[in-house]
Formats: C-alpha cells, structure tokens, sequence
C-alpha cells in the first residue's frame, strides 16, 4: 500500500527515539513492498528556535496532507521560563485540537519480561491489560487561562456533545475486549464530573446496555491502579486526570519508555506518540529507550493504515527483544544498551519474522 506519513521528533529524546521508528518504517515496507514517504516537520522547542512559533504553518499542512503523524516529543528547560510568552507543549496542544482527535488510547499491558524488571511485586502485575481512554481536546488543558495581579484561573469546560463521543470510543472499545468501563472523574467535588457521570450513564445505559460499567473517584484511582490494577479493562477519564493516571501506570508496564498511544478523531489523520517527554535528563546521550514509540508506530499500522499483521509483528519484536534481555538504562541497571543497539534488536526480530511468515 501507499501512505504518506509525517515525523516530528521535536526536542530532547524526541529526535533520538523517532530515528529508531524511521528505521523500523522503512523495513516494514521494504519486508511489506510498500510505499511509505516519510516526511518531516517542526513542532515544539526546535521550531520556537527555527521560526518563533511552537507549530508553524508548515507543519500543520505537512500533517494535514499525510495519512498519520508520529511525534517523538516536546519541551526542555530552555523553553520552560514560567513567564515565557510561548511554550513548546502549546504546539502538540495546538496540533492535537487542528487534527481533532480527541480520543487518546493508551494501552497498559506489561510485558512478562518487564513484569521481573518492574519496581512493584509480580503477582500484581500478571494479568494486567489496561486500555485508557484519555479525552484530548478539552477540559482544563483549553479552557480560558488569565493571570491577575496576584491570581490566575484555568477553566474547565466540557460539553455533553464532547463527553458523548468519547465514551463511544471506550465503550466500542470495551465490546472487543472484557466489557468492563471504569469510569474515573471527581464528581463529589467538580460540577465537570458531575456532567460526565450523568452523561456516561446516559449513553451506556442507551448504547453499550451489554457492558459493566462502574464509576470511580480519580483520588481512589490513584490507589487502585497499583494495588488491584488487573481488574481494570477500559478506563474513561477527562484529559487531566488521563495525563497523570498514564504517567502512574507506566509503572505497571515497568517504565516509561514501555506506553504508546494514539490520538484518533472523526477525521482521517491518527497522531501517534510515546507517553513520556523529552527527557532532558539523559537527552543527547543516546541511552533513552526506544520501545515506547516503536509500540507507537505499531498502532500507527493497526489504526491508520490497517497492516494488521505488520502492526501484530512490531509488538512481537519489541517483546522478543525485551525477552532477550535487550534492556536499556531505564529497565536495566547492568549490561544497559543504547537506543540504537534497542532499536537494531527490534528491527532483527521484525526481519525475521516478516521471513519467517513469508516462507
Ligand atoms: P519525561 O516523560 O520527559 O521524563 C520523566 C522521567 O522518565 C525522566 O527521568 C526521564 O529520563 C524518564 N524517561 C522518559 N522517557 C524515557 C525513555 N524513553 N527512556 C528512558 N527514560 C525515559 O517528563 P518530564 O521530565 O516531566 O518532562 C520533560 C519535558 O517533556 C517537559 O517539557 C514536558 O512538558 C515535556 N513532555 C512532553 C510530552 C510530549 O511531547 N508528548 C510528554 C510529557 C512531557
Ligand atoms: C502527554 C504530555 C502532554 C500532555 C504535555 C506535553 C502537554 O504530558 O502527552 O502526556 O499533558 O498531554
Ligand atoms: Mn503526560
């Protein structure tokens, strides 16, 4: 098949990681006998560097014309001055409501080699498969934002219209796996959460009557997710509250370098990115792990072009790596190798499989 897709590896690990992804796009055409163009574009720090805008008009229409993006990461200290007039993370803000997907899925489902390596004990962990629907375009994150002389107000808005679709998503979601929907929001505090749970009820009752569906206070959550995390199946939350249960979940999964996710709308394009930032802290030094956004161009496959089996076989190969103790600093303390020889590993085992399957 032919497919145009777009790279924005951005600041900080962002360039490192996606490196690994542009190698992993070209095999899985040159094995497939496809034809991929990859393009790249500006988005974040580097772009605020190169033209003073986090999202330059170039990079909108590059992402417009492509049929998916990768994004590898934005943000650093250099741009996190608190007064600065413009931030890097505005960018994937900016990108994310322009291409309208509003639903971001982050699957959670540790793996059996990074079970061992995870810092929480094992039995918790076995079973573990958490698909978050994390909604993307709204909430706290575009709300009206002002500073006053000596306060400052986020506000929080949602519609019934953008609760509604989003829940579609999860609940259509939950229909292909366990039929269970935990629900997360504040509702004995924000009057958002309020209008979420009613509206979730609303459309499961009138919609998804054959899914459990269950309601859960985010503070609890916070709990639950490394106590019992094995009970959940899709778990719907507003953007907020979806930004920090992932980061905590990634845990799970034993590191951050370990979660994809995708961001898919009503329209036609998928934006695909790791869960984790830029990491300044080892950024430039090519030890970040690349796993994360090679599982992210596997969901690329599935989700935009529909190479299932191409999708099937990326996952497969980071665990074959993983399983052969391919480890980078993150999930290893001895024998750690960089993001390439990871990468190298992953793109062996895809090559060998794609033979394999063709035999
Ligand atoms: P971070 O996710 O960049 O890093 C948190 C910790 O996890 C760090 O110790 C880092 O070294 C580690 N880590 C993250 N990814 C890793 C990987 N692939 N391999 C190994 N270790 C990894 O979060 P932060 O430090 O709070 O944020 C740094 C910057 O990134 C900020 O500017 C933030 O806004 C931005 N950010 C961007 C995105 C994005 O572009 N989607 C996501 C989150 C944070
Ligand atoms: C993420 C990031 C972003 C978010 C930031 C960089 C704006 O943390 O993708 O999880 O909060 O959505
Ligand atoms: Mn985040």
């Amino acid at each position: 098949m032919k497919a145009r897709i777009a790279l924005l590896p951005g600041d900080g690990i962002g360039p490192e990681v996606c490196a690994e992804a542009r190698r992993l796009l070209e095999l899985v055409a040159a094995e497939g006998g496809h034809a991929f163009t990859l393009e790249e574009g500006q988005i974040g720090g580097c772009a605020i560097d190169a033209t003073g805008d986090p999202l330059p008009a170039a990079t909108v229409a590059l992402c417009e014309r492509s049929d998916a993006v990768l994004l590898g990461a934005v943000g650093g200290p250099k741009w996190s001055d608190p007064d600065a007039p413009v931030r890097p993370e505005q960018g994937l803000l900016r990108l994310r409501a322009q291409l309208g997907v509003f639903a971001n899925l982050r699957p959670v489902a540790p793996h059996p080699a990074a079970i061992r390596l995870a810092p929480l004990r094992s039995r918790l962990l076995r079973g573990v498969d958490i698909l978050f629907v994390r909604e993307l375009t709204g909430g706290s994150y575009f709300g009206a934002r002002r500073r006053e002389a000596d306060a400052a107000v986020d506000e929080t808005r949602y519609s019934v219209a953008e609760i509604e679709r989003v829940t579609r998503v999860a609940a259509r979601l939950a229909r292909q796996r366990r039929r269970r929907l935990t629900h997360v929001d504040k509702a004995n505090v924000l009057e958002t959460s309020r209008l979420w749970r009613s509206t979730v009820n609303r459309v499961m009752r009138e919609e998804f009557p054959d899914i459990e569906l269950e309601h859960v206070l985010v503070d609890a959550m916070a709990m639950h997710l490394l106590t019992r995390p094995a009970r959940f199946d899709v778990v719907l939350t507003e953007n907020l509250f979806g930004d920090i249960l992932t980061d905590e979940a990634s845990v799970l999964a034993g590191s951050m370098g370990l979660l994809p996710s995708a961001s898919l709308g009503a329209g036609r394009v998928g934006l695909y990115e790791p869960i984790h930032g830029s990491a300044p802290d080892i950024a430039g030094r090519g030890i970040a792990n690349p796993y994360a956004t090679l599982l992210s161009v596997a969901l690329l496959l599935r989700h935009s072009l529909g190479l299932t089996a191409e999708a099937e076989r990326v996952e497969r190969a980071v665990g074959a790596a993983l399983d052969a103790g391919v480890l980078t600093a993150d999930l290893s303390r001895r024998g750690a190798v960089s993001t390439r020889k990871a990468g190298e590993a992953v793109l062996d085992h895809y090559r060998h499989l794609a033979r394999q399957a063709g035999r």
